[in-house]
């Protein structure tokens, strides 16, 4: 897989980095789906961003001193400016804001010392170890508002030896981590690419336009305007060409043709849509849904009713 079709992940850390060198190492493998594009820390003396520096991986360390939402701020731009899709959190000791994980809905997961839901919070090995669990181990889960309760990627469990201390499980069960987040993480940015979720997200960004209707035409799927005409196609190896893209209107060869000056690696004359001046914008790799979204508006404005075009000028 070439960068440029990967996944671009941003790792969040507070200290050591040892996942975040997990993470970064196993981006190097042949087909790893995802690289890392910054590693960022609340804490500027945190020993991972030295490693990351030396590994030639941007780096980000919040100033000190800031209040929480400035960090948040500072970090969020930090992480856009990056281009990442996803955002790591390896070690990363704060508790996010809600506006925070709102904001990168779906799209920041994290590592936790614990098989969850056993264990939120800190001091995992001890309470484990408390509570005479024969079996500890390691979590990855989408991070939600609520701490350590989003979604669970993947688990792997780890034995408890007689005489273990929460030091000697800490370090057996990072080793657990270091195998499950690259793999956890690797899952998750191919699940987001599969045909379903990219049709997934078209839909969604097509449904929200006035007057919208799904429907199937020539095996696809599409979108029309209340049982009008199609504003938008989502195409998927179509005739065996193996892209998977969308096709929306332009307002002629004029601008299809400056599209795809502009840019030749997002857009292309579609076979038999092209001569009528749609245009095909590809949906692989690195995809700016914003971008997207304006295309398919722009498709809609073109065919929609002026008194539905009147609405969503509201
Ligand atoms: C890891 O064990 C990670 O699971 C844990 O902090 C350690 C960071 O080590 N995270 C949490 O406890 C989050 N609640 P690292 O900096 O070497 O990756």
């Amino acid at each position: 897989m070439s960068t440029g079709t990967k996944a671009r992940v941003a790792v969040l850390i507070s200290g050591r980095g040892s996942n975040m060198a997990a993470l970064l190492y196993a981006s190097r493998l042949t087909d790893c789906p995802y690289e890392i594009v910054l590693v960022a820390s609340d804490k500027g003396h945190a020993a991972g961003l030295k490693l990351a520096e030396a590994e030639a991986v941007p780096i980000f360390a919040a100033p000190a001193g800031l209040k929480k939402a400035e960090l948040f701020a500072a970090l969020d731009q930090a992480l856009r400016s990056s281009g990442a899709e996803f955002v790591a959190l390896a070690g990363f000791m704060r508790i996010l804001p809600p506006d925070f994980v709102a904001a990168w809905e779906g799209r920041i997961v994290n590592i936790h010392p614990s098989l969850l839901p056993r264990y939120k919070g800190l001091d995992t090995h001890k309470r484990a170890l408390e509570a005479k669990d024969l079996i500890a181990g390691c979590s990855v889960h989408v991070v939600t508002p609520e701490l350590d309760d989003g979604p669970i990627l993947g688990q792997v469990e780890v034995a408890v030896l007689p005489g273990d201390t929460p030091d000697s499980l800490a370090a057996r069960v990072l080793i657990a981590e270091h195998q499950l987040y690259p793999r956890a993480l690797a899952d998750l940015v191919m699940r987001d690419r599969t045909p379903e979720a990219l049709l997934q997200r078209v839909r969604e960004l097509a449904m929200a336009l006035p007057g919208a209707e799904e429907a199937v035409s020539h095996g696809m799927s599409c979108f029309r305007v209340q049982g009008g005409k199609m504003f938008c196609y989502f195409t998927e190896d179509h005739h065996g060409d193996g892209i998977i893209a969308i096709i929306a209107k332009t307002s002629g060869p004029d601008e299809q043709a400056q599209l795809i000056d502009q840019d030749p690696d997002a857009y292309y004359r579609p076979a038999y849509f092209g001569p009528s001046g749609w245009i095909g914008m590809r949906l692989e790799g690195a995809v700016d849904w914003e971008r997207v979204g304006d295309r398919i508006a722009s498709s809609w404005s073109l065919i929609a009713p002026r008194k539905l075009a009147m609405l969503r000028e509201f």
